[in-house]
């Protein structure tokens, strides 16, 4: 064989010098993106992504949760899968959202603008953290075609919530999604290990963490100061970040909010309402009796109540408790366009990503979010073809004749006996 053969064969790419382009054109599932979101984060900012509570059980689990199902494709003719599908009521490109994350700017300077712009030109709701780095305002400014839903707590003080509500509405938020699992803070430990606690109390290691990702350093001392506008009563010192706040900031909410508390705010917001952070069946169907738009079943990615279950261990149970009338999302786990057929075929509506998106943020800013939409999109659509389904309705509708309860042997729902697979093994 000649030289000009073997290059015809192997074709050499010229290495890409920018970290960003290079990310960008190798990183081919989330995967990926997350480990390139780990060189690029001080220890302790990723740890602060990463980090479940306690023993971070129910984080490991929120992926087995996914593995427990097998797809059972059936042979016939596909169309190339429509993946567009309705969520709350209006056209979506893809059936997931992009969930709230806090604090969005430790991870990217652009912050929440940047996953604004992502999720906008995608044509994806995106869900807007009360704890967000970036005003309401800036990102309606900003993203102006975007579906925009807003993160908002309970409070008792009903005149501080009406007048939240009046500023999302102004700023032309069209859903508001209520956390109900952040009656405490969860302990995620590695953020005590690193001195990410309220105030930052920062350790030797977390700062010598910080000087060995120089890059973030200076792109981060480069961009304006973090706070949380969204927090902020008017008229407060930017600079100032109260205790209060930071209780906020780290995720704590009112416990002494409950069912009444939900009635109350169906009477005061008249747009859309999702539900956000339970997996039991039975608020599902509390929160349909109320008038109750969506709920996003989620255990927060494992970061609130340790060993608590997966929205997938009860996805089929809180679909007969939401009947046609309440629309189910599902987070936590996510990683995978396969994962999302699995949790649609399973009675979800819709799905909702996390961690995925910032991993894009952080490797490649606005760009690196909008490839990781794409990368789950592409699986989304091959894993609908390969399993044999055309549309999100088809999916939905075919449901459980396409995944199959690995637990079960043969998915014939017999429980799988000792003895059973000991014969298939000797056989
Ligand atoms: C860094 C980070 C910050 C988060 N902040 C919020 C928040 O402010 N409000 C909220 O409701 N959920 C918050 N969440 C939880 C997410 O909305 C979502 O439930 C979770 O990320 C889903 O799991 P996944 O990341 O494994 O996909 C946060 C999650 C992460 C990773």
């Amino acid at each position: 064989m000649k030289l000009s053969d073997i290059r015809q064969l192997v074709q050499v790419r010229v290495p890409e010098l920018s970290r960003k382009r290079r990310v960008l054109a190798g990183a081919y599932n989330v995967a990926e993106y997350r480990a390139a979101a780990r060189r690029v984060l001080p220890a302790g900012i990723f740890d602060y992504l990463e980090g479940g509570a306690e023993d971070e059980t129910t984080l490991g689990r929120n992926r087995a949760a996914f593995d427990r199902w097998g797809f059972m494709p059936g042979f016939g003719a596909v169309t190339l899968p429509d993946a567009a599908t309705s969520i709350l009521g209006r056209p979506s490109a893809l059936p997931f959202t992009l969930t709230p994350t806090g604090a969005t700017r430790l991870f990217h300077p652009e912050g929440e603008l940047a996953v604004a712009r992502a999720a906008a030109s995608a044509g994806l709701p995106y869900a807007l953290a009360g704890l967000s780095t970036v005003a309401m305002e800036d990102v309606a400014a900003q993203s102006p075609s975007l579906d925009r839903w807003f993160n908002v707590g309970l409070s008792p003080d009903k005149g501080a919530l009406s007048a939240k509500l009046d500023r999302v509405a102004a700023a032309g938020y069209r859903a508001i999604i209520v956390g109900l699992d952040t009656r405490a803070l969860g302990t995620r430990e590695r953020d005590s290990k690193n001195g990410f606690t309220a105030p930052p109390a920062l350790t030797l290691a977390s700062l010598l963490g910080i000087a060995a990702r120089p890059a973030w350093w200076i792109d981060f001392l480069a961009a304006d100061g973090i706070r949380f506008p969204n927090l902020e009563p008017a008229g407060a010192d930017p600079s100032m970040v109260t205790p209060s706040m930071w209780e906020q900031i780290l995720g704590h909410s009112e416990s002494s909010q409950g069912w009444d508390d939900i009635e109350a705010l169906r009477a005061m917001w008249p747009g859309k309402i999702v539900l956000k952070g339970t997996v039991n069946p039975e608020d599902v169907g509390r929160a349909a009796s109320l008038g109750i738009d969506a709920v996003q079943l989620s255990n927060h990615g494992g970061r609130q109540l340790d060993r608590m279950l997966s929205p997938l261990d009860t996805l089929q149970e809180a679909r007969q408790r939401a009947g046609d009338s309440v629309e189910l999302i599902v987070d936590s786990g996510i990683r995978r366009g396969s994962d999302i057929v699995t949790a649609l075929a399973l009675g979800a509506d819709a799905c909702s990503i996390g961690r995925a998106y910032l991993y894009g943020l952080v490797a490649a800013g606005a760009p690196g979010v909008s490839r990781v939409i794409e990368i789950l999109a592409d699986e989304l659509v091959r894993t609908m073809t390969l399993v044999g389904v055309s549309s999100v309705a088809e999916l939905r509708a075919r449901g459980t004749e396409v995944v199959r309860d690995l637990r079960v042997v043969g998915g014939a729902g017999v429980p799988v006996r000792a003895d059973a697979s000991l014969k298939r093994v000797d056989a």
